[in-house]
């Protein structure tokens, strides 16, 4: 409860005794003191529930002195009045209390929303993490079978298990700098924007995937535009990006007949101040019933889906400046996604 400030102690006092003498001086037929009901509300918020029930007390008492002190009028009223004052003064009490208890039930359950919100934006941190890190750990596990085999053979090939090693080192780093970006992303950190070449971005994360990519015969056909300028934006994310748009289009393409399987990946200047990315697959495309939902989080159509890849893709070229998503203009069986990220700055000639 606040604790009430000196003019209105001063106020709340000269009202109760304005009420008693008024009470104490007019004819039994008034009921002045149903007015100390009015006081009792006007300091609710000031009191706690033992002060809410002595001033109530305190009410009752002066109720019955005045009563008592009355002089004039008819007694018979008097009594119902009396009757009726201090009925007023307990159910007004009464009715606080109620509305104190349902008050308090609301801050409750709007705490209770709060914490229930942050923990649903934990749960999306924690499943976004083990989206996009989970790349890299398959990359680290075949890493490690590869090691495993170079240094079981006779003899055994130290030169090729070194490599790997350094494989899984660069893997299991990627991994951590991915934990450190989304967790930047969902606390609102500007992302680490730098100049670097987009077309070997690419090219990294399609050389992460080819085991993958020929295990189901998906023929990749790549056309980078040369001489591209820099890009501007965090390389870890935009490749976070890439490869989301590139593990949907193996999803896509493992349902449809092998000769089928064919994916381009396009890079090229747009607009002089952005590069634009095309992933296009030959599988059987967006239907438009669920166009709508495609970057809801959560929202999937695959059995073992989680349904984040594309909200988070969103958010990440969002916070770069950049722009994604699904061209529907575009001609063939298959789903043509599109993002744009930035160019960098040309630097001013000294
Ligand atoms: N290239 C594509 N071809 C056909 N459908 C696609 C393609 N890319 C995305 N989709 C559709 O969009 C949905 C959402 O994709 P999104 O990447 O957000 O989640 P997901 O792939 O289902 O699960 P995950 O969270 O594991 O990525 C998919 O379930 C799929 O129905
Ligand atoms: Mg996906």
């Amino acid at each position: 409860m606040a604790r009430m400030s000196l003019p209105k102690w001063l106020m709340t006092i000269l009202a109760v005794v304005a009420i008693f003498v008024a009470d104490t001086t007019t004819y039994y037929e008034v009921a002045v003191s149903v007015f100390y009901a009015a006081t009792l509300l006007a300091i609710e918020a000031h009191l706690n529930p033992r002060g809410l029930w002595a001033c109530t007390a305190g009410g009752l008492v002066l109720i019955l002195v005045s009563f008592a002190l009355t002089a004039h009028g008819d007694l018979h009223a008097g009594l119902v009045n009396l009757i009726i004052s201090l009925c007023t003064i307990v159910a007004t009490a009464y009715l606080i209390t109620k509305m104190r208890a349902a008050r308090l039930a609301a801050q409750q359950a709007q705490s209770q929303l709060i914490r229930m919100t942050r923990i649903q934006s934990m749960e999306a941190l924690t499943v976004s993490i083990a989206h996009e890190i989970n790349q890299p750990l398959a990359a680290i596990v075949t890493s490690a079978n590869a090691g495993q085999r170079w240094l079981t053979q006779n003899p055994p090939n130290v030169t090729k298990a070194h490599e790997t090693l350094e494989r899984i080192a660069a893997d299991a780093q990627r991994a951590s700098t991915i934990i450190a970006r989304i967790r930047g992303l969902t606390r609102g950190d500007a992302p680490h924007q730098a100049a670097f070449d987009i077309n070997t971005a690419l090219q990294e994360i399609l050389a992460l995937s080819k085991a993958e990519l020929d295990l189901q015969d998906i023929t990749v056909s790549l056309q980078l535009e040369e001489a591209l300028p820099a890009a501007y934006a965090d390389k870890v994310q935009v490749q976070q990006v890439a490869a989301n748009l590139l593990l949907n289009a193996i999803d896509a393409l493992r349902c449809v007949p092998p000769t089928r399987r064919h994916l381009q990946i396009e890079s090229s200047l747009v607009g002089g101040s952005f590069v634009q990315i095309s992933f296009t697959d030959t599988a059987d495309g967006i239907a438009p019933s669920i166009k709508d939902h495609l970057f809801d989080a959560f929202w999937t159509t695959k059995k073992d889906g989680i349904g984040v890849g594309l909200s988070l893709s969103r958010t990440i070229i969002d916070a770069n400046g950049g722009r994604l998503w699904l061209d529907e203009d575009h001609h063939g069986t298959g789903a043509c996604f599109r993002f744009l990220v930035p160019i960098a700055p040309i630097a001013p000639v000294a």
